[in-house]
């Protein structure tokens, strides 16, 4: 399975924040949002990722990590020339795709909880196994911002709806998608919406329309934070400072996840971040 992180975007909402600078750079207390989902990508194992940007912001996104080979990863970039949405990052990554299967996350979606590298593993099987989509949705009190799934008494998905004006349940759907590979075919077979955008929606609609789309509740004690609003970035922020002191260990640490899967040996992780200063890098160095 390879990877995708969309990190496009004109964060027009966060402006003057993002008048210069992707969203996806903004720090999320000690670190660059975009760490968090790269972690999330490898903790799921995959090592071979391809960061999608826009033409200002990719030259930044490769000088922070280069080809991945500090933290074990193999990582390659390409170009959104537009936001044409989210869907595009498959027609946009087909040669990477190849013939594997693929997981996209959002740049900007942060996601904390005990047991998620399990959910992880079993979605990844479940994609490799039966072909099936897996995506996830998450409860939330403003679902009408969000892709929203409604189920039926039987816990069945009925319809699977971008941005709608009368959402039919609280469960947003989260920006964290496993695909079989047939969704570069599908993503090139879309209209776009409205808004002018091949929506991530549309994809899950057609894996409905198949029943090949398989939608788990990331439950209790399992957070997912937004960061699109000025306030919302804030709260991540304050929530990440909160879980890291309190248990003394960093969230989306990417050099602590690599050490722990064995990509790296420690003389090499220490010799990469020789010189470095500060908290972040004093804790890998304890590691
Ligand atoms: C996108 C998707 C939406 C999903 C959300 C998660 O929304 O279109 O279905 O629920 O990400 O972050 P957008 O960020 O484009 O408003």
């Amino acid at each position: 399975m390879k990877g995708i992180i969309l990190a496009g975007g004109s964060g027009t909402r966060l402006h003057p924040l993002t008048k210069v600078v992707s969203k996806q750079l903004l720090p999320i207390y000690d670190k660059p949002m975009i760490y968090y989902p790269l972690s999330v990508l490898m903790l799921a194992n995959i090592r071979e990722i391809l960061i999608i940007s826009t033409p200002r912001d990719l030259p930044s996104f490769k000088e922070l990590f280069a080809d991945g080979a500090d933290l074990g990863l193999k990582i390659s970039y390409a170009i959104q020339e537009k936001p044409e949405g989210i869907a595009q990052a498959f027609i946009i990554g087909e040669e990477f795709i190849g013939n594997d299967d693929v997981s996209l996350i959002l740049g900007d979606n942060i996601f904390y909880g005990a047991g998620f590298s399990k959910i992880l593993a079993e979605s990844i099987h479940k994609v490799e196994v039966s072909k099936k989509a897996v995506i996830f949705g998450y409860y939330v009190d403003d679902p009408e911002r969000y892709g929203v799934v409604e189920f039926n008494q039987a816990g069945e998905v009925l319809s699977i709806i971008e941005k709608p004006k009368d959402p039919k349940s609280n469960y947003a759907i989260v920006g964290l998608y496993f695909y079989p590979n047939k969704v570069v075919q599908a993503a090139k077979k879309i209209n776009p919406s409205d808004r002018g955008e091949l929506e991530i929606t549309t994809i899950n609609e057609l894996f409905l329309g198949e029943k090949e789309i398989d939608v788990q509740l990331l439950g209790r004690g399992f957070a997912w934070l937004d960061t699109g609003t000025h306030e919302s970035l804030n709260e991540a922020t304050e929530f990440i400072a909160a879980i890291e002191k309190r248990t003394s260990l960093k969230v989306g640490c990417l050099e602590e996840i690599s050490l722990s899967k064995k990509w790296i040996r420690r003389e090499e992780m220490l010799e990469n971040i020789k010189g470095l200063k500060g908290i972040y890098y004093d804790y890998v160095r304890k590691l």
